[in-house]
């Protein structure tokens, strides 16, 4: 067991039992190492999946593969959910260009961004399971926290530059730069300087692909999503059995749904024709009757079906957008299915992680392509597609397929979507496409 750091046994804290706890430190190392050394790698299902084999910078011996004495520190990242986690995956893929580990970020519990001190940091473990994540990104990159640093000097600080003039060659330049011995040596890099999800990207889509997978969000959490998705096949099953309950009082776990995450709200309105007139697209924004009447050509539903409405909290109050559904569509946002007492415990970025969870595990699911939002949900759904063995999502078949309502597809109904895992950049989900791959 040459490799057994003692300095790592050492750094336990075992309270007033040290051997005894070490003992069981060691047997659980022991396990750890038999399992991770196991020749059936198809034990650990992270392994398993086809298209991490592509990935060839991955060694076989994934668990070593990152450095654990040498961290990035990264600042508090802000803005939306999709903005943060892209960011927090692109903070992951500079520490792993940098080969350390990333000292876990702050997130930001509200949408605040101008006003500092509006911002409220939330720990990243509050939202995320840490381990899980450590687990299920193990060899690829890792979060390490504040407790684990060993030495008190100095971090080697990094201005990262902004606007015009720092391009995506002076950016990669620095970073290569923080890789030779002189700024190497030291145990933590502290990046400084705006919200990294501003960074210059550097990395395919597929990497930010296999971080977003080791996402997984905390019990608690994920138990809300799970109560708002029980409610959501509830009524949808009760709907189905002609508004009643089935007599025997299952329900039908199977009913369908459909998530239409509707961006009507003023906000968006004024930014969306910004955007089509500055890029010469008029496919961007879409009005609530051009979604309504889009969806309701979506071919081979089964009426009557359940739709679930992600909009904007300032649409929660205007019954508008529950009317004018095509029968047997029937919509639904938090308030009216009953579970705005579920997300108005939470800040602004949980109820956000709910939403997200709602919409990627729906039947269906209808977005715009200039959201990111709808853009990482569409993403992840189009990786659950790939890791079931579905190469091609562009077909007839309903399971888990997504549509961008922006765009016109077949008989008048939105066209069908699925990301271009293959893409070189994050550009496209980031800023919108209208370049959907079907
Ligand atoms: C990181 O450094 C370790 C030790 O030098 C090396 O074995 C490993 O391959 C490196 N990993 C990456 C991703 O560069
Ligand atoms: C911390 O780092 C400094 C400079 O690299 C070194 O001189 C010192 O011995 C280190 N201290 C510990 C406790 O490792
Ligand atoms: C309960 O009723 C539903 C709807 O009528 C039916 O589909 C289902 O098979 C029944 N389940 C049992 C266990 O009888």
């Amino acid at each position: 067991m040459e490799f057994m750091d003692c300095k790592f046994l050492k750094s336990i804290n075992c309270g007033t039992k040290p051997i005894v706890c070490r003992f069981f430190v060691l047997v659980i190392l022991i396990l750890v190492l038999r399992t991770l050394l196991s020749p059936f790698p198809g034990l650990n299902w992270f392994y398993d999946r086809s298209l991490y084999r592509a990935s060839a910078s991955t060694g076989p011996n994934l668990q070593f593969g990152l450095r654990k004495d040498k961290f990035l520190e990264v600042p508090q990242i802000i803005w939306g959910l999709n903005n943060q986690k892209i960011a927090l995956a692109r903070a992951c893929l500079t520490a792993r260009f940098l080969n350390r580990t990333l000292l876990m970020p702050s997130l930001s519990a509200s949408l605040f961004y101008k006003e500092i001190d509006l911002l409220q940091p939330i720990s990243f473990d509050k939202v995320f399971n840490f381990e899980k994540f450590n687990s299920l990104c193990s060899g690829f990159v890792q979060l390490g926290r504040f407790s684990d640093l060993s030495n008190q000097t100095e971090p080697f600080e990094v201005q990262k530059g902004s606007g015009r003039k720092w391009t995506k060659e002076r950016d990669l330049n620095q970073l290569n730069q923080c890789k030779e011995d002189e700024i190497d040596k030291f145990e933590v890099v502290k990046i400084v300087g705006k919200n990294p999800f501003l960074w210059h990207d550097h990395w395919p889509v597929k990497d930010y692909a296999k971080i977003f997978e080791c996402l997984v969000l905390v019990d608690e959490i994920e138990n809300e999503a799970i109560k708002v998705i029980s409610k959501i096949k509830e009524v949808g099953a009760a709907a189905r059995n002609d508004k009643k309950i089935p007599q025997n009082g299952s329900v039908d776990a199977t009913a369908p749904y459909i998530a239409v995450h509707m961006r009507i709200e003023k906000d968006w309105m004024i930014h969306c024709k910004k955007l089509e007139q500055r890029s010469n697209i008029n496919q961007i924004c879409s009005s609530k009757e051009e979604i309504m009447e889009r969806v309701s050509r979506i071919n081979g539903l089964q009426y009557p079906v359940f739709v679930y409405l992600a909009v904007a909290d300032s649409l929660l109050e205007d019954d508008s957008v529950l009317s004018g559904w095509k029968n047997g569509l029937l919509p639904y946002e938090k308030k009216r299915l009953g579970v705005w007492e579920i997300y108005k415990r939470y800040p602004y970025l949980i109820q956000s992680a709910i939403d997200y969870e709602v919409c990627a595990r729906a039947d269906v699911f209808v977005g715009n392509s200039f959201s990111t939002f709808s853009s990482l949900v569409v993403l992840s759904r189009t990786q659950k597609l790939l890791n079931l063995g579905i190469r091609s999502s562009c077909g007839e078949d309903l399971k888990l397929a997504s549509f961008a309502y922006n765009i016109e597809g077949e008989l008048g109904g939105p066209k069908r979507w699925r990301t271009d895992m293959s893409a070189s950049s994050l550009q496209s989900i980031s800023y919108g496409t209208n370049n959907i791959s079907c």
